[in-house]
């Protein structure tokens, strides 16, 4: 995975000390649309839906302004579904390095010409869902011929160089026995990976949740896999620690410790604080101090280990070590 350059990272880090200590959000989750290409069995998105108040592309520099985060999502719904994508990362980004830009997608809308259009204007990763190595993708994700189009388009744009790509996994129920497989394609394909875990709280259903004692087993046993396959470029995103506490979590059926609408938080499509993309109390940008009050003081919620919650459940000098060591660089070279 690419680091990000000397200068930069120092203002990463600066920025995130300081929201570490004035209490405001390390990372933001911009859901730019409800709207979705997919309807993905583990989700509780799907299709079109009302994006007559989404927030417009210069509205971003308010929230980013009074939130000033040091690492930004660009999420949904489906983020390629804008055709304004382009000006909302140029907003959010307003000509510095900051903050650091992951952009994550399905992929079912994005061309050559959007990747290096979107790139240019300050995307730092992008992140592509993921879930077989195979055309069982386009089963899950009710999208079919999405497989082929990102077996033709992710070797080719990761042969540019650039080194910013990540396969996002969901561990399900149904994957599990994949997990080493997609770790093969991401090798195949030039690309990075990145592990999250499933929650049953997004659709309530908990058929997808890997409970049993043989699921668990799997699960560890693949694991133990991946760790063995870890070498100096960063290309299993995940840390080790962050995969230990994926297995604590599916063992577990939760994590508890959650500091949604305090550390990170969500803006919906049309400008709403929510805590998390699960949880739906809506406050105003102004109103941040009472979601921190009313919500995180009080959130007993452990449903989900998704990764924005996996980064910062750790400790600050956790959080920053494996970052420095991963993402950062710390030499001036
Ligand atoms: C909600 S989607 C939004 C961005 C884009 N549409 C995509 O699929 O990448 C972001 C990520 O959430 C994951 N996701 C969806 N449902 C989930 C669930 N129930 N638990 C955990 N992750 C889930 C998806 O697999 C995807 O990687
Ligand atoms: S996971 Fe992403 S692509 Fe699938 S339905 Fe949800 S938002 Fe859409
Ligand atoms: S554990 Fe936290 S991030 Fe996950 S659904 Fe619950 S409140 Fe949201």
């Amino acid at each position: 995975m690419r680091k990000v350059p000397f200068q930069e990272s120092l203002k990463i880090i600066g920025r995130g000390s300081v929201n570490w200590v004035a209490d405001r959000p390390i990372v933001v989750s911009f859901e730019v649309t409800d709207s979705c290409t997919c309807h993905c069995l583990h989700c509780d998105h799907g299709g079109p839906r009302d994006d007559s108040r989404n927030l417009r592309p210069v509205d971003y520099r308010r929230y980013m302004k009074e939130l000033r985060p040091c690492v930004v999502q660009v999420s949904g719904g489906e983020p390629l579904l804008r055709p304004d994508l382009v000006e909302i990362v140029q907003s959010i980004k307003d000509g510095s390095g900051l903050p650091y830009t992951i952009l994550v997608s399905s992929w079912t809308l994005m061309t050559e010409d959007l990747y290096l259009k979107l790139r240019e204007a300050g995307v730092d990763q992008f992140s592509v869902s993921l879930d077989f190595p195979d055309e069982r993708h386009d089963g899950f994700r009710c999208y079919p011929g999405l497989y082929r189009h990102l077996e033709d388009l992710i070797p080719r744009l990761a042969q540019l160089g650039y080194d910013d790509i990540v396969l996002n996994s969901c561990i399900t129920a149904e994957n599990l026995e994949e997990i080493n497989a997609i770790a093969d394609k991401a090798r195949e394909w030039g690309v990075n990976l990145c592990y999250s875990a499933y929650s049953a709280r997004r659709t309530g259903c908990r058929d997808y949740l890997p409970t049993t004692p043989e699921q668990l087993a799997a699960i560890d046993a693949q694991f133990h896999q991946v760790e063995s396959r870890r070498d100096t470029t960063n290309w299993i995103v995940n840390s080790p620690s962050t995969l230990q506490a994926t297995r604590r979590y599916f063992k577990n059926s939760g994590m508890p410790g959650c500091k949604a609408g305090h550390r990170f938080l969500v803006v919906t499509a049309d400008g709403a604080l929510q805590p998390c993309s699960m949880q739906f109390q809506r406050y105003p940008l102004e109103d941040r101090h009472r979601m921190i009050r009313e919500f995180t003081r009080n959130n007993r919620c452990d449903e989900c280990y998704v990764s924005i919650r996996s980064y910062l459940d750790k400790s600050f000098p956790q959080l920053l070590w494996e970052n420095v060591s991963g993402f950062f660089s710390v030499e001036g070279r």
